[in-house]
């Protein structure tokens, strides 16, 4: 019988096949009634299982707190799939507050943290150099940091090209209101030149759709989607990034859902009628609808959520490709193509 760190997959998997009992939190606001105080661990848990991003983050957590609790029990890294990624992991992790404050971004630490290990893990399971990777979406560039550096930490000479408007495109940048006092490029530069990840970073000032147009097939290794977000125009996103990733890329996004696990999705029919919402509330919780409906259906629910976080990502196949080849060949408009 074991105990994870901090995340509640137990809810994801049948409890009578699992010999999970439920996680060890260190957060009060975690909510799930299985979740034990350190000083609460039930007698028939023999070890500590860290299964996930979130597992991952809390087992360094508990060492930066002194938690003593890893020390008695046996540890074990499950699915991580990534020996060694402990270190880098760690010293890209805890840059999180000073990005965040830079940047004024709205990642929360378990969308770092799940970021930083997709991307660890994508690189190691592949063995990968001369990496290239793309970014739809990239503002003040908080995410942008984190991708770029971590992409960076095995070998040198890695890129990063981010595509944004940086506030050209009504309705689609974040906090309206800061763009219109704010010139957000030059701001998203100079946070790169100041954090020293400017020689890492390719910036395409131009729409998603204008970018896609024009980037080659076939090259990148990972591509973190956090653009527009509304569904028809993230359903594009997605479907061209996918002509764009080398075959076990990984894609991945950002808002797939809301990061409250008391509700962990909307019910398929909630997110139908709302699909073209820019954001939609239920119970005063906020929901990109568009984000949920363009990734479930274009990947058929084969898509995965990084526990406690808002990212979703998939490692890329044949089968996603001829999908996407495919399902553009059906679009009647289409607007990447049409940009000639
Ligand atoms: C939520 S923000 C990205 C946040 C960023 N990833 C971070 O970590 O802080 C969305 C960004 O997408 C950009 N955007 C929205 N629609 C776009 C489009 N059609 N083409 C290019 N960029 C777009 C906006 O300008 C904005 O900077």
């Amino acid at each position: 019988m074991y105990l994870t760190l901090g995340s509640d997959n137990f809810n994801n998997v049948l409890a009578e096949e699992s010999e999970c009992i439920g996680f060890i939190k260190m957060d009060s606001k975690i909510i799930n009634q299985r979740g034990y105080g350190v000083n609460e661990i039930p007698h028939e848990c023999n070890k500590i299982v860290i299964e996930h991003s979130i597992d991952f983050m809390n087992y360094f957590l508990f060492y930066q707190h002194n938690i003593d609790i890893l020390s008695k029990y046996e540890v074990t890294i499950s699915n991580l799939n990534a020996p060694g990624i402990e270190t880098p992991f760690w010293t890209l992790f805890s840059d999180y507050n000073r990005i965040a404050e830079l940047t004024q971004g709205y990642l929360t630490l378990g969308d770092v943290s799940g970021i930083i290990t997709l991307v660890l893990e994508g690189i190691n399971r592949n063995k990968l150099e001369n990496i290239r990777a793309l970014e739809i979406g990239s503002w003040t560039g908080f995410s942008s940091y984190f991708i770029s550096k971590t992409i960076n930490t095995y070998s040198v000479n890695n890129k990063l090209t981010c595509v944004d408007t940086w506030g050209d495109v009504s309705g689609s940048a974040p906090r309206g209101s800061y763009a219109d006092y704010v010139d957000v490029l030059h701001l998203f530069r100079s946070v790169s030149k100041g954090l020293n990840t400017s020689n890492l970073i390719r910036s395409m000032a131009m729409t998603s759709f204008e970018a896609l147009n024009v980037l080659r097939d076939d090259i990148y290794n990972f591509i973190f989607i956090d653009g527009d977000h509304r569904y028809q125009a993230t359903y594009y996103e997605i479907l061209y990034s996918i002509l764009k990733a080398k075959i076990g890329a990984v894609i991945f996004g950002h808002d797939y859902r809301h990061y409250n696990n008391a509700l962990l999705k909307p019910d398929k029919e909630i997110i139908e009628l709302n699909k073209n919402e820019h954001i939609t509330y239920i119970d005063g919780r906020e929901f990109e609808m568009g984000v949920i409906a363009a990734v479930d259906e274009i990947f058929e629910g084969n898509a995965k959520l990084v526990t406690h976080s808002s990212v979703w990502y998939k490692e890329i196949t044949q089968e996603d490709k001829d999908r996407a080849k495919f399902l553009i060949s059906q679009l009647e408009n289409d607007p990447i193509k049409q940009i000639g």
